[in-house]
Order: C-alpha cells, then structure tokens, then sequence
C-alpha cells in the first residue's frame, strides 16, 4: 500500500491507510499482504490477558476468524490464558510483520465462540491437532514427553479419524476490540499510526504521533 501524506494535494485519500473509514477493512487488506510476504504464520499473534493478581501475561497464538465480529482464536479453556480469560475476559492483541514493517494492536472484552463453531473449525484441524488437543493439559506440568505421545496414540487407536470428538476443554475465544490500531514502519522514526475506537455503532479515528 503506497504511504501518501496527509492533504497533499492531487493524491488519492484511498491510500493513505490513516485516513480508512472501516478497520476491519484495512485489517483484512494487511493481513491478505502479509500472507503473500510472511515466510511463516502470518496470522500468528501475541495475545495479552492479565491473572487475578492483574500480572499480565503474554503468548502468540494464531487469528482464526477475523472481521466485525472480532477476532476469534482456539485454545484449551484450562490452559493459563484460558484461566485468565474465564476470571478477567479483557484482552489485547499485536501482530506485527517484519516483511512488511507493521503492526495492528486491538484490545477489548472477550467471550467464548459458540460451541457450533468450535465444532465446525476442530473439524477442520489435522486427526494428529485433534488428537493432541484432547491429549494436553495445556500448561499444566508434564513428567515426560512419552507421557503425552503415548496419550496421542491411545486416542488413535480409540477413534477414526473422523469421528474424533472436540473435548470440553477446547474452544474459542473472540475479542470484540473497543481500540484498534494500525502501524506502518516510517523512515527516521517517522512512522504513521491511526487508532481506531469504538463510538456506539462506528469508530472515532485518530492519528497519531509515532
Ligand atoms: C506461532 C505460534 C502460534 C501458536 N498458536 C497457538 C494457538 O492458536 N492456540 C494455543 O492455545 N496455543 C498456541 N501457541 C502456543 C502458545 O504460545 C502457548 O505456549 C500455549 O497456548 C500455552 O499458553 P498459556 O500457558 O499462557 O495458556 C502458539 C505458539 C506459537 C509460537
């Protein structure tokens, strides 16, 4: 996306990305960028929640679902952040791409997705993902690795294929940002940033310095 100033005149407003009318828009334009130019997860995110002492916590996951809804992503309910999120649903979100030097942060309350479309995307994950996702205790102490590999290989002699179920403890998390803000690198420093934030059934836009 060409980076254009800000009232000069005779350029097309269009593309200066600070002057978007509709993130979500925007969003899905970057992301289709950086999965053309990212050698790796381009949809891979660090996701922020805070514990109940209000530590906040840190980790990457990856953006399944995006747009106004908000920004979905899978986990284990009892996993650290799933505790997390159970006691405290605020999150925040950045993604950044050193191929394309950007970034996009979000923040906002949190709910759980619908048990039909957890189905519907445990479905479409690989038989050794959905094995893996009933055979973890994300984030609780694991003796050894045999004991996990083992717990894998039991479930692939207990179900086919297609009939391995999502367990209770796996689902989704959707973030309905009240903030949302985009970033471009610029040179010297000088980079352009516009934050987006909810005013009743639009955005307020702002830019900002860097
Ligand atoms: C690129 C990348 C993508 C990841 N995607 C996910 C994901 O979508 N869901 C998930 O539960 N963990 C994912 N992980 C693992 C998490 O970063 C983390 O180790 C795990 O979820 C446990 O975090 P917690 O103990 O804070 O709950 C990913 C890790 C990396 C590096």
């Amino acid at each position: 996306m060409q980076q254009l100033k800000d009232g000069e005149p005779g350029t097309p407003s269009v593309e200066d990305f600070t002057l978007a009318a509709d993130p979500w828009a925007l969003f899905s334009a970057w992301l289709e960028e950086a999965q053309r130019s990212e050698p790796e997860d381009p949809n891979a995110m660090a996701l922020a929640t805070a514990d109940a002492d209000g530590l906040p916590d840190v980790r990457m996951v990856l953006l399944k679902g995006v747009g106004p809804d908000g920004l979905v992503f899978y986990t284990n309910l009892e996993s650290a952040k799933g505790e997390q999120l159970t006691g405290n649903p605020q999150a925040a979100i950045v993604l950044y791409w050193k191929s394309l030097r950007r970034q996009i942060r979000a923040r906002g309350p949190v709910t759980r997705v619908t048990p039909g479309e957890a189905d519907a995307y445990f479905a479409s994950r690989h038989p050794e993902s959905r094995r893996g996702a009933i055979a973890s205790r994300q984030s609780r102490p694991l003796s050894d690795r045999q004991t996990l590999l083992s717990a894998v290989q039991e479930l692939a002699e207990r179900y086919d294929e297609d009939d391995i179920p999502r367990p209770e403890h796996w689902s989704g998390f959707r973030i309905a940002p009240v903030q949302l803000e985009f970033w471009q690198n610029g040179e010297y420093r000088l980079h352009d940033r516009v934050r987006f934030t909810r005013a009743g059934d639009g955005w307020e836009r702002a830019r900002l310095y860097p």
